[in-house]
């Protein structure tokens, strides 16, 4: 489903992915786990083209895109980006509308569907995410719980390969974190490919296939993610490790 191969960015001529080589396939959920600064939030960034990498190559689904030689173009930008679903660390819902208008609001953008599938599918994404409620309250009436879920109801809506998550709970206060939680393994239960960067390590631990653990704009150890998060060989993940423990 993805496959990076020797992935490259910097900023201001300061490296921050100094070469990435990762690989997702269909079905699978994706733990990212590293150190604040380590190049977790660049690398999903790259994924959908929000960052555009230096050098290396990204395939996702059927698009493959290299980088350094030739300009990217907007159409690869929007070919890229059809194939993912990005949940942000702040929820990122539009203030002025009611979670409804921002769940309708990418795919009516869109115009492939009808006005009348596209509401049927919000309904059932609404209740899937358990906020038929609260459906026509604005963003800021709700807690940010609520808000992530509809984040997530709304990425959702445009069918992608894959979904992407950049620390989805780390804003939330302790009691709204599991029904955050909750949403994305039921969507793991469900086959949905998934990459998610989270701190959580008990959740990754249960729901992840594979682990890979950044350090330094490096993937430093990868594997299954029960062993990668219990018994790391890598010195650097058990250090990052027992200090999460300490927390
Ligand atoms: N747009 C940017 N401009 C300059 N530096 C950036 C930018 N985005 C990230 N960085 C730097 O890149 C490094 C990695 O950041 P980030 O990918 O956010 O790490 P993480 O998500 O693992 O905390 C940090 O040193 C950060 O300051
Ligand atoms: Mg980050």
């Amino acid at each position: 489903m993805i496959t990076i191969e020797s992935l490259k960015k910097s900023f201001d001529n300061t490296p921050v992915l100094k070469s990435i080589n990762l690989q997702v396939h269909k079905g699978e959920v994706v733990c990212l786990v590293g150190a604040s600064g380590s190049g977790k939030t660049t690398l999903l960034r790259c994924l959908n083209l929000l960052e555009i990498p230096d050098e290396g190559t990204i395939k996702i689904g059927e698009k493959v895109v290299s980088f350094g030689e030739k300009k990217i173009t907007k159409k690869d930008i929007k070919e890229i980006r059809q194939y993912s679903g990005m949940v942000f660390q702040g929820f990122h819902l539009f203030p002025h509308m009611t979670l409804l208008e921002n769940i309708i609001q990418a795919p009516l953008t869109a115009k492939q569907q009808d006005k009348e599938v596209i509401l049927e599918e919000a309904r059932v994404l609404l209740e899937k995410v358990g906020l038929t409620e609260h459906q026509d309250k604005f963003p800021d009436a709700l807690s940010g719980g609520q808000q992530q879920r509809a984040a997530i109801a709304r990425a959702l809506m445009m069918h992608p390969e894959v979904m992407l998550f950049d620390e989805p709970t780390s804003a939330l206060d302790p009691q709204l974190v599991r029904e955050v939680l909750k949403v994305i393994e039921s969507l793991a239960k469900e086959g949905q490919t998934m990459v998610i960067v989270t701190h959580e390590m008990n959740f990754a631990r249960r729901i992840a296939d594979k682990a890979f653990f950044m350090d330094d704009g490096y993937i430093v150890e990868e594997g299954p993610a029960e062993e990668i998060l219990t018994d790391p060989k890598e010195e650097r993940t058990r250090e990052f490790l027992a200090l999460l423990q300490d927390e």
